[in-house]
């Protein structure tokens, strides 16, 4: 059996842990990130929107004010990551301008669009009611049968694709990548030591991040994440049929969303159409009633689509906690917790890369700017404890017990 020795191991190669991996090797550690298919599980699937409003719903004030916070870190942290890979401004697609419109099918879909707003208002959170006719100056597309609308002017997008090979192209040039999955944490004297992989070679590392999305749990029981395996369809449209803006909809109370890409060379755009959410194992198969059903709801709202080409039809699961608010921060010593994301993995990874900084020491004025970077850090803090479950929570069958009291973090 083979070993190997790091400072800091990074289980998952998504966005959330490359981003991980990206932020230990700008604090001077040595890297390796362990994952047998980098990228392709939720960050595969994701549409990219990072819509703090209108993915914040009842009883998630935390998850709304986690997302604010994130989305101010989002222009320092795309250019950093765009500057890191050498590529030029705009290549992860970040598009903080063109703001979100919210329809409602019927009358039914108008009185939720207005609870919703009612609790946006109450958050502070930024929406307006809008007129159907006025809904359609934003988005010409927009179907004749649509009842009510709303703009969201600060739910933007960006194209998770892109922004997880800028950040591959990062952690390759300066870390290492080991196409293999993490089998189990090695421990010692209550503290993890590193992680064992599928062929048995361990890595010893001073700290482990956990970003192994919804499988976190299976290798560390503090992490008690699942999965919620959703559907997400790409299509490619001619850009006069393709919606202008990201739309977020409402029809007979089904949630659809539909997030256009910038228009290609050839007059075509890409827009992906989400998403379903299930409560059942994790697998890739794409069901044919999600496809229906997502078809069905997006076509209502804007007709254009219908002549679109179907290009792909992709099935992943997200990490979900017990109250969908993500794991970050120290939860033994020698591991930090970075998942259990939910929806908002992309939206919050910027958020999760300060709260790193913060526990690696590393300066986050060497991308972000430091008062955002610091409420970003508060707002991990105190929504996204990774104790919070309790200490019972934060041990693994059969290891020592780790005191409930542990703070911060000397990743
Ligand atoms: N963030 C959108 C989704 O998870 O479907």
């Amino acid at each position: 059996m083979s070993s190997r020795a790091c400072d800091v191991l990074v289980v998952g190669a998504g966005v959330v842990g490359l981003t991980a991996a990206w932020r230990a090797l700008d604090a001077g550690a040595g890297v390796v990130v362990l994952d047998p298919a980098p990228g392709d599980g939720a960050t595969h699937a994701a549409a990219g929107m990072l819509a703090p409003v209108m993915e914040a719903g009842f009883g998630e004030e935390g998850q709304a004010r986690l997302g604010t916070a994130a989305l101010a870190l989002w222009p320092s942290y795309a250019s950093a990551v765009e500057h890191a890979a050498g590529l030029p401004p705009g290549a992860v697609g970040l598009d903080t301008t063109s703001g979100t419109l919210a329809l409602a099918y019927d009358a039914d879909d108008v009185v939720a669009l207005r609870r919703l707003l009612a609790l946006h208002r109450q958050w502070g959170l930024g929406s307006a009611e809008l007129p159907p006719a006025a809904a359609r100056e934003r988005e010409p597309g927009t179907g004749p049968r649509v009842a009510g609308a709303a703009w969201v002017p600060g739910d933007h997008s960006v194209d998770p694709r892109a922004l997880h090979a800028a950040l591959a192209g990062v952690v390759a040039a300066r870390g290492t990548v080991v196409r293999r999955a993490a089998a189990a944490l090695t421990w010692a004297d209550g503290a993890v030591t590193g992680a064992v992989d599928a062929a048995g070679t361990t890595y010893a590392a001073g700290t482990v991040v956990l970003a192994a999305g919804h499988a976190s749990g299976t290798l560390y029981a503090g992490a008690p994440t699942r999965p919620v395996p959703g559907t997400t369809l790409r299509l490619l449209a001619d850009a006069d049929r393709a919606p202008r803006v990201v739309v977020r909809g409402v029809v007979q109370g089904r949630p659809v969303y539909a997030v256009p890409r910038p228009v290609r060379p050839d007059g075509t755009r890409e827009v992906v159409v989400g998403a379903t959410s299930h409560e059942r194992a994790d697998d890739h198969l794409t069901r044919a009633g999600d496809v229906f059903a997502l078809l069905r709801d997006v076509r209502v709202l804007l007709p254009g689509l219908d002549e679109a080409v179907l290009l792909e039809a992709t099935t992943r699961s997200r990490p979900g906690s017990p109250d969908n608010a993500p794991l970050l921060g120290r939860a033994a010593p020698g591991l930090h917790l970075a998942t259990g994301h939910h929806r908002n993995g992309i939206l919050l990874a910027p958020l999760t890369a300060a709260a790193l900084d913060h526990a690696l020491g590393a300066a986050p004025s060497a991308w972000a700017d430091e008062e955002a970077a610091g409420a970003a850090v508060a707002a991990a803090a105190r929504y996204a404890d990774p104790l919070r479950f309790g200490p019972a929570c934060g041990t693994p069958a059969g290891r020592t017990p780790v005191s409930s009291t542990i703070e911060g973090g000397t990743a």
